[in-house]
């Protein structure tokens, strides 16, 4: 995000208070924002503490409606953004930008701009089911420099249970890091992409089991990846926190608890998909005997007799037809190529992700991560330290590069 220009649009919604998570959260990674603030905007937030959190003054339509000796206000900062993200979006704004109405300094700006758009709309969910309002909502979209994200389904602030609740701050600042990456291209549009992630349990009776410690964090960041840039994406998941499985959006999740079931739901969604992701964190063995009911304490046995687990990538690459691209993750401590290059030709795989596990802010359960992409014509690509997101997107280009896309 470091001296990105991201440019925020608040419109005249009670939401508009959470946006000024979005503003800070920003800042504070180094982002350069600014923020256009509509008049009813400032009946519920103020221009002082959007610009306190910015690091900047706001603008409202005062600024705009000021003789300038330099280019109009409009302008510059149309020209300025890399990306604007409208939150809250109003159906009054909506309805003006689905016209190319440009009455006040937002909309005006976005008319000056040509950069990725990003709109979050937030409304009461009778307003939101309108049939003007759906109309627009659909009509907008079908123009390819608006991106969308929410309205989520939720409790309102005027007490309704339905839709029209703005997406969290996270899904925001998800979608404009990716928008940042992409700069709002959709270069896997019409593809189906089955990803898994998380890691299996291979239980020993119901409260017992043998795990790891992925938490599916990466898989997710592809997935929302892969949404971002418009692909199809069926999820198989481990178990995980339920908060980052409703991160993700338009998206199948089928659940899948130990290898057994994952590998029953990968090959049953793998004909489907052109590209097929195994991030998850899948276990080598199981107990070779499972107790339907928990066993005592005193029953527990003194040693585990294990049995191994399909090994489900490697099955896949004998299904695999030619249009399919199979793609392994390899979790590694110190030499992280040698054993990644061995998978990458056992397994037979289009391309690995060598992943090292035993650094900081790396690996399991962190927000960041760094790998090494290779694949099986021997191209090697080096990723330092990001965010998942970031490497999620990272390997996108680098299976659109091989593709020749
Ligand atoms: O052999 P290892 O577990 O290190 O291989 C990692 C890759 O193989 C990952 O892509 C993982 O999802 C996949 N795998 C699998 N089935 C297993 C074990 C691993 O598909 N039983």
């Amino acid at each position: 995000m470091y001296g990105r220009r991201v440019l925020i649009g608040i419109t005249g919604g009670i939401a508009a208070y959470k946006v000024c998570d979005v503003i800070s959260t920003l800042a504070k990674a180094g982002a350069e924002v600014r923020v256009i603030m509509t008049d009813s905007a400032q009946e519920f937030i103020t221009p002082l503490a959007v610009a306190t959190l910015c690091r900047h003054p706001a603008y409202t339509d005062a600024n705009f409606w000021q003789p300038t000796h330099k280019r109009p206000l409009h302008i510059e900062l149309g020209e300025w953004a890399e990306i604007f993200a409208i939150a809250p979006l109003t159906a009054n704004t909506l309805a003006k930008l689905t016209y190319g109405m440009a009455d006040n300094l937002l909309t005006n700006t976005v008319l000056a701009s040509t950069c990725p758009i990003l709109l979050a709309p937030a409304m009461n969910t009778d307003m939101w089911e309108q049939v003007p309002v759906r109309r627009n909502w659909q009509l907008i979209q079908t123009d390819s420099r608006y991106h969308s994200v929410g309205p989520d389904a939720g409790i309102l602030a005027c007490d309704r249970v339905g839709s029209g609740r703005m997406a969290e701050p996270e899904q925001i600042l998800t979608q404009i890091e990716s928008l940042l990456h992409t700069a709002g291209k959709r270069d896997l549009a019409g593809k189906q992409i089955l990803i898994s992630a998380g890691g299996t349990r291979e239980h020993l009776d119901p409260v017992r089991f043998i795990g790891n410690p992925s938490t599916g964090k990466m898989g997710i960041a592809l997935v929302q990846a892969a949404v971002h840039r418009g692909a199809k994406v069926t999820l198989v998941h481990a178990p995980m926190e339920t908060k980052m499985l409703a991160s993700v959006q338009q998206v199948r999740t089928i659940a899948a608890g130990s290898a057994a079931q994952m590998q029953q739901a990968m090959l049953e969604c793998f004909p489907d998909a052109d590209l097929i992701i195994m991030a998850a964190a899948v276990a080598d063995v199981k107990p070779a005997h499972y107790t339907a009911q928990k066993l005592p304490k005193r029953a527990l046995p003194a040693s585990l007799p294990l049995e191994p687990v399909p090994d489900i990538v490697a099955q896949l690459s004998t299904l695999k037809q030619p249009h399919q691209r199979l793609i392994g993750f390899a979790a590694q401590t110190g030499d992280i190529l040698t054993p990644a290059r061995r998978k990458l030709q056992t397994k037979k795989l289009d391309a690995i992700v060598a992943n090292p596990i035993d650094i900081p802010d790396a690996g399991f359960g962190s927000n960041t991560n760094q790998a090494i992409f290779l694949n099986s014509e021997g191209r090697q690509v080096e990723i330092p330290p990001c965010s998942k997101l970031q490497l999620a997107h990272h390997l996108f280009d680098f299976l659109q590069e091989e593709a020749g896309n």
